[in-house]
């Protein structure tokens, strides 16, 4: 059986993609940010997944204004990057699932959640930045299998959290009854409080966006109810990106092991915000001994959290 191991919140500002790609992360400003994902990157390649599902939302890239679809799942075997302002990053192509994809596509919608399927698509920073920033710069190829799951929250009207939470329960009911043995993880991307345009354009509000990361962690039911108005209001016009996080929520248990968060600002006009949830693996037949240890563990990786 397929399973999800854990879901990673990741801020997708597009600058980022822009300072890695151009050489500047050695500069102070990007290392500040850069540093935050170091143990991520070793998490990530401890982990191995084997699919990631991508929760995020395409800036005008892949969709226009003419078709903007709420929930759109790339079933296509590839994605090649393509992007607004600084263009296509030099990334490779993401390879995709199609099985697994189609899989989750019937599953979800015979569990009357209507998911658009798209069976060509190009991905731009929403979805790149946070692959570059958990798996590294690879030249040729990226370490595991992608499936696209394209949001709108560009176009009023945006899905509700409730929804999205749902939604992430949807796909993991669909994940769980696919029979391959396979390790899969789920991001959420997007945020944190950032606002691109108009009077208010570079607000930042650092204790909305952390009391959000603790709840998210310990009681993402309460996340559901934020109307869209609180998040544009608290968290800017495009924190309304948050959303996205309480569908990779939604996909994990209840109660979750945070292994990681790291909060900075600025970067461009955003604040950068990342959590690594596991769900607690089942210990039916586990050892006392075994149990102690792996409870050491969790207490050695809590000493490690970097936050603030
Ligand atoms: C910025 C941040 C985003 O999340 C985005 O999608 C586009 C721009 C910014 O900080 O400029
Ligand atoms: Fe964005």
């Amino acid at each position: 059986m397929a399973n999800i191991i854990a879901g990673i919140g990741s801020s997708h500002v597009p600058a980022i993609g822009a300072a890695l790609d151009t050489g500047k992360t050695e500069e102070p400003y990007w290392k500040r940010v850069f540093s935050g994902f170091e143990r991520s990157k070793e998490w990530m390649a401890r982990t191995k997944p084997d699919v990631a599902i991508i929760v995020y939302n395409d800036h005008a890239s892949a969709f226009s204004v003419e078709i903007i679809p709420t929930f759109a799942l790339g079933c296509a075997a590839e994605f090649p990057p393509a992007d607004e302002g600084w263009g296509p990053r030099p990334v490779p192509v993401i390879k995709g699932h199609p099985e697994l994809a189609a899989h989750i596509a019937q599953s979800v919608i015979l569990d009357e959640f209507d998911l658009t399927v798209v069976n060509k698509m190009e991905v731009d920073h929403g979805l790149t930045v946070p692959m570059s920033l958990l798996f590294g710069q690879p030249k040729e190829a990226w370490p595991c299998r992608v499936i696209p799951l394209a949001v709108n929250v560009v176009m009023y009207p945006p899905p509700t959290g409730h929804r999205c939470y749902m939604l992430g329960k949807a796909i993991r009911r669909a994940v769980e009854s696919y029979p391959e043995d396979l390790k899969v993880v789920i991001f959420g991307t997007g945020g944190l409080s950032h606002q691109i345009s108009g009077p208010r354009a570079g607000l930042i509000n650092s204790k909305w966006d952390k009391a959000f990361l603790d709840d998210l962690s310990r009681n993402p039911k309460k996340l559901t109810r934020i109307p869209h108005i609180e998040y544009m209001r608290e968290a800017g016009a495009e924190g309304i990106e948050m959303v996205m996080w309480l569908i990779m929520r939604g996909a994990l248990d209840d109660k979750v092991e945070e292994v990681y968060r790291f909060y900075t600002v600025p970067a461009s006009n955003t604040a950068v915000g990342h959590i690594i949830l596991e769900n607690r693996r089942k210990l039916p037949a586990m050892t006392r001994k075994a149990a102690v240890g792996r409870r050491r563990q969790a207490a050695h990786r809590a000493d490690h959290r970097i936050t603030g």
